[in-house]
């Protein structure tokens, strides 16, 4: 049996242990919180901060683990896999340089520009407060503004949605200069529009193999709007496309995602693990708002459940760089919504209880992945993140949403919501129509 330690503990990595231990492999979880549906498939578990890189290394050594598989971003950024590496263990996950991708913007923008990528924006990055001010006085564009540095999917404001005035934008790069904010500076980017996809894959250092595409929600409340969130919830249909996305314009963005693989590696800065791409679909075909460099939370739930290859493999694979070019998933659509905490986005409530039926669950086929959710005194109660991802599946995007609905019934707790529309004709046609009328100018 293949020894796997995985970090992290949220509803991604529940999906990603399922995935592991569904395919064989003998799963050691190191968390902060315990996560009762990993708690359920690990062997063992060691209950840590995800940034404790060196009680994490002893846990791998103790336990024997083979191979690492890393979901969040912020240990990758603290040279979690190198420290992997250095005491033996293969890693499924970029190192420290290579998670650059995702944990500077400047990095991924330089790259993109340097070995003339196509899909790039505009940008330009300061890390003085007077001449990123200045900039924003002159800026030959509407402008997006955005720590450098990681702010966990937050620290992002776009004029024209956040920023109404010359004022508000002034005020929040002095904000993130003052406060901190992702720690490295600002960067500001070129407004793209059209309608934004995400195409993850999975990557030796060399081959990219994709996954299906999928849509995510970030604001807080029905219809797209309140402040951004991590993510609401998302959809994926039954031929691994979007509604609104042609397949020239996917393998436009497959296309881009190698250049950057092979740019990397080029650099000698191989990138391993998934990778995850964010596009914003416009006139003229997609373009990079951003790669992280990991799976999306909630996108991992929606691609997992239908995986058909074994994850076990694939992680193995991607780890000794003999990654396959295809991975097989089922031909289903899935709709996710994420049952969160009543003020997520803002100020969660937290500390309810909540109860998952999962006999209910299955039975409306559809999975539920627990997330910032754990047991005390005996009841499982909310944290203030995301509580519980509940996954519906079908032969459809409509047929997938209904068994989603179906699910959420079997979850019940004390001051929790959902976002009742993900997933739903109208807001799928909605999407269709805003991209024909992006196309048609
Ligand atoms: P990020 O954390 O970089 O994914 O940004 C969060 C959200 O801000 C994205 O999902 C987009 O909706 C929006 N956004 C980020 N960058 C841009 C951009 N250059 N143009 C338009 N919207 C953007
Ligand atoms: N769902 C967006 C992210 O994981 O960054």
């Amino acid at each position: 049996m293949t020894r796997i330690l995985t970090v992290g503990g949220g509803g991604r990595e529940h999906a990603a242990v399922e995935a592991l231990h569904r395919s064989g492999a003998e799963v050691y979880a190191a968390m902060s919180t315990a996560n009762p549906g990993i708690g359920l498939r690990a062997k063992e578990v060691s209950l840590v901060s995800e940034m404790d890189v060196d009680a994490i290394v002893d846990s791998a050594r103790r336990w024997g683990a083979e191979y690492a598989f890393i979901g969040p971003e912020a240990p990758l950024g603290a040279g979690i896999v190198d420290a992997l590496q250095e005491a033996g263990v293969a890693c499924a996950s970029p190192t420290r340089a290579a998670a650059r991708i995702e944990t500077s913007k400047t990095f991924m923008r330089e790259l993109l520009d340097r070995h003339g990528i196509e899909g790039n924006l505009g940008y330009a990055s300061f890390d003085s407060l007077e001449e990123a001010l200045g900039y924003v006085r002159e800026a030959p564009y509407e402008l997006v503004v955005k720590p450098v540095g990681l702010t966990g999917g937050k620290g992002v404001k776009v004029q024209g949605e956040h920023l109404l005035s010359q004022e508000d934008t002034e005020a929040y790069v002095r904000e993130i200069f003052e406060q901190g904010i992702g720690g490295a500076g600002v960067i500001f980017e070129e407004r793209a529009v059209g309608e934004e996809f995400t195409q993850m894959v999975f990557c030796d250092g060399k081959t990219i193999a994709a996954m299906p595409l999928v849509q995510d929600h970030k604001r807080a409340f029905e219809g797209d709007v309140g402040p951004n969130t991590g993510g609401m919830g998302s959809y994926s249909d039954s031929d691994h496309l979007l509604p609104f996305v042609k397949k020239e314009e996917r393998e436009k963005a497959l296309r881009i995602m190698q250049r950057i693989v092979d740019a990397m590696r080029g650099d000698g800065c191989p990138y391993v693990g998934v990778m995850y791409g964010q596009f914003m679909l416009g006139r003229d075909g997609p373009k990079m708002i951003e790669i992280n460099a990991r799976f999306g939370d909630p996108e991992a739930m929606n691609v997992l459940p239908i995986l058909r290859s074994s994850f076990t493999e694939i992680c193995v694979s991607m780890a000794n760089g003999t990654l396959e070019s295809e991975v097989n998933f089922e031909k289903k659509a899935t709709v996710c919504k994420y049952v969160v905490p009543e003020g997520y986005g803002v100020k969660s409530v937290s500390g309810k209880p909540i109860h998952v039926d999962e006999r209910g669950v299955k039975d409306s086929d559809a999975v539920a992945y627990y997330a910032n959710v754990f047991l005390k005194d005996g009841v499982l109660v909310t944290g203030p993140s995301r509580s519980v991802g509940v996954v519906g599946l079908g032969d459809s995007i409509s047929a997938a949403e209904g068994n989603c609905e179906k699910a959420l019934e079997h979850v019940n707790g004390e001051a929790i919501r959902v976002r009742h529309d993900i997933g739903r004709p109208h807001v799928i046609d909605r999407r269709v129509e805003h991209m024909l009328k992006v196309r048609g100018g």
